[in-house]
C-alpha cells in the first residue's frame, strides 16, 4: 500500500477509517503510558483523526505525520499541534516523547510493516512509549487494509528494539489488541 493508493482513497472519499468522534481506545488506554502533559507526541499516518485534537486537549505538543494532503487540510494547526504532509518514511524527530498508532500500522502491507518498525527505531529515542492499537482477524474473512496483524506478528516486529506489553484484546472474531511498547 503506497502512498498514492491512500491519496487516491481520500479523493474517492473511501475514507471508511475515520471516526466521526475521538477513539474510545484512546481515552480508555492512553493512561497506560504513564507519560505526563508536557510530553510531545507523534501519530504516524494521522488521517484526520480527531484524536489529534484529543491528544492536545490533554496537555501534549502534538505532530501528525500524514501523505494526503485533504486530510491535512481538514484539521486545525495550532501551537500544540503540527501536521507534516508526506511519507512517513521520509520523516524523523528524535525528540518525542511518546506515539500513538490507531490504524497505521494495520494500514501497512507486510513488508511495510517491517519498514515501519525499523524506522521507528531509527529515531525514536530510548524510553519513548508508544499506544499500539492493532487488529486481528481470521485468515481469509477480509482483504486488507486493514490488514491482521496478530501479536506473535507485533511481537516479531519489536525485536530487541522495543518492549511490548499486551494490555487488552477487545472482540471475538475481528479483535482489537491494545498494546503499550518502549523503544529500548
Ligand atoms: C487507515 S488510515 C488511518 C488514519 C488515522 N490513523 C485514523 O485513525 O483515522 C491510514 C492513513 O495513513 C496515511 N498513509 C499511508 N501511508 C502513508 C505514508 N507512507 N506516510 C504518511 N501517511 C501515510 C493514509 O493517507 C491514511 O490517511
Amino acid at each position: 500500500m503506497q502512498v498514492n493508493y491512500w491519496k487516491q482513497r481520500w479523493a474517492d472519499g473511501r475514507t471508511g477509517w475515520h471516526l466521526s468522534d475521538v477513539n474510545p481506545r484512546l481515552i480508555e488506554y492512553w493512561q497506560h503510558l504513564g507519560i505526563d502533559a508536557a510530553s510531545r507526541v507523534l501519530v504516524p499516518l494521522c488521517g484526520k483523526s480527531l484524536d489529534l485534537i484529543w491528544l492536545v486537549e490533554q496537555g501534549h505538543e502534538v505532530i501528525g505525520v500524514e501523505a494526503s494532503e485533504m486530510a491535512i487540510n481538514a484539521l486545525p494547526q495550532s501551537e500544540k499541534l503540527s501536521l507534516h504532509c508526506g511519507d512517513f518514511f521520509e520523516f524523523s524527530d528524535p525528540t518525542v516523547d511518546a506515539w500513538y498508532d490507531r490504524a497505521a500500522l494495520v494500514a501497512l502491507s507486510p513488508e511495510l510493516r517491517g519498514r515501519y518498525f525499523a524506522h521507528l527505531a531509527s529515531f525514536l529515542p530510548h524510553g519513548a512509549r508508544g499506544l499500539l492499537v492493532s487488529f486481528e482477524y481470521p485468515e481469509g474473512m477480509r482483504e486488507g487494509p486493514p490488514f491482521s496483524v496478530v501479536e506473535d506478528e507485533v511481537r516479531a516486529l519489536c525485536g530487541d528494539k522495543f518492549k511490548c506489553e499486551l494490555i487488552d484484546r477487545l472482540g471475538s472474531s475481528e479483535i482489537e489488541t491494545i498494546y503499550v511498547l518502549e523503544r529500548i
